[in-house]
């Protein structure tokens, strides 16, 4: 039985077909290559297409025998999300029914769904729980909290049982050094402060610094993107010994501010980090901390590279061997 990555390309698709070539799965890959790239897939069977076509959709479940689909196929920058609204609600929901109605039609009874912190907004408690409020600010977050809707009533329908899991800030790169992060253009955090590190960019650009937190600057909880795709595999295997549809955060419990982040990052790379003080970014809520209570106690799922440092130093050994990213 084989497991589909859709968006397995990217990112945190990359490390989850890592994850499940290392468990001895049988993976198949579709990714349209748009922001994924051909070199961070390290296996299995590999379609160019878009979850949005479903030619390619049914060549892929006719030939191969998928039991189960992870799904990582979306935009997923909140400021352009604003400025293009329908091409993330075609995207990453119009994409997803799409891909459900392939499913359904072929009797694939499990999908693990990658969701996201933004489907908050501005959270009222911290740390933020499954069950808080849902009122996302920005049409990305609106997105995904639309699938969570579409996939409650799939599984009543068709009988499709789901695990949504509400990523907060994924980090990090590939203990074995040959995948990690390469965002083009690139807008998050850690890369840009470990591309000043090598001295590809002058300085980071702190986002505000008139936040109510400690030092001004906006808390985030980063999850090593290792401990991101265990998670989904400990979803998936839940979902196939019969579990009932959870929706999951994923998160360390552990906020850091962006002063903090730089500083941690200064001591693991040695190199002096110019930051500089700007306005800040629209959309930014100034706390985002998860309780991935759930989770632990339902999926047994420990985060493995948990601190700020390992994180980072993960990060900072991917970029130092391919500061071209997947150029290199
Ligand atoms: N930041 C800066 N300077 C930069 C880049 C970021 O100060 O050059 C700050 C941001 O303002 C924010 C923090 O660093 O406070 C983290 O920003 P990122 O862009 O790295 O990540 P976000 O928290 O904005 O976004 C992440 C995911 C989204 C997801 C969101 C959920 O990338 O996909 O968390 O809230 F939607």
């Amino acid at each position: 039985m084989a497991v589909l990555v859709c968006g397995g390309a990217g990112y945190i698709g990359s490390h989850m077909v890592a994850a499940l070539i290392e468990k001895g799965e049988e993976v198949v890959v579709l990714d349209n290559f748009q922001k994924g790239h051909k070199k961070a897939v390290l296996g299995g069977r590999v379609y160019e297409g878009d979850i949005r076509d479903k030619v390619i959709l049914n060549k892929i479940f006719s030939e191969n025998s998928i039991d189960s689909v992870i799904d990582f196929a979306a935009d997923s920058l909140v400021g352009e999300s604003v400025l293009e609204p329908l091409k993330y609600f075609n995207n990453n929901i119009s994409g997803t029914i799409n891909l459900l109605e392939v499913m359904k039609d072929y009797g694939v009874k499990h999908i693990v769904f990658s969701s996201t912190a933004a489907t908050y907004g501005e959270p009222k408690n911290i740390p933020i729980k499954e069950e808080d409020d849902t009122i996302p600010t920005n049409p990305y977050g609106e997105s995904k909290l639309a699938v969570e809707k579409i996939l409650k009533w799939c599984d009543k329908a068709y009988g499709i049982k789901y695990t949504a899991l509400r990523y907060f800030n994924a980090a990090g790169a590939h203990i074995n050094g040959k995948i990690g992060e390469d965002h083009r253009p690139e807008t998050h955090l850690i890369p840009i402060i470990l591309q000043v590190a090598l001295g590809k960019r002058e300085a980071i650009t702190i986002f505000g610094e008139d936040y109510p937190t400690k030092d001004g600057t906006c808390i985030r909880d980063y999850i090593h993107v290792m401990d991101l795709a265990k998670a989904h595999s400990l979803a998936l295997d839940r979902l196939r010994k019969g579990g009932d549809s959870r929706i999951y955060n994923l998160g360390n419990g552990q906020g850091f501010s962006v002063k903090e982040v730089i500083e941690v990052a200064r001591k693991v790379t040695g190199e002096p980090i110019k930051a500089e003080i700007a306005e800040r970014r629209k959309g930014d809520p100034a706390v985002l901390v998860a309780s991935s209570k759930k989770i632990i106690d339902e999926l047994g799922w420990i985060p493995e590279f948990n601190s700020i440092e390992t994180i980072i130093n993960t990060a900072w050994n991917w970029y130092k061997n391919h500061p071209d990213g997947y150029n290199d």
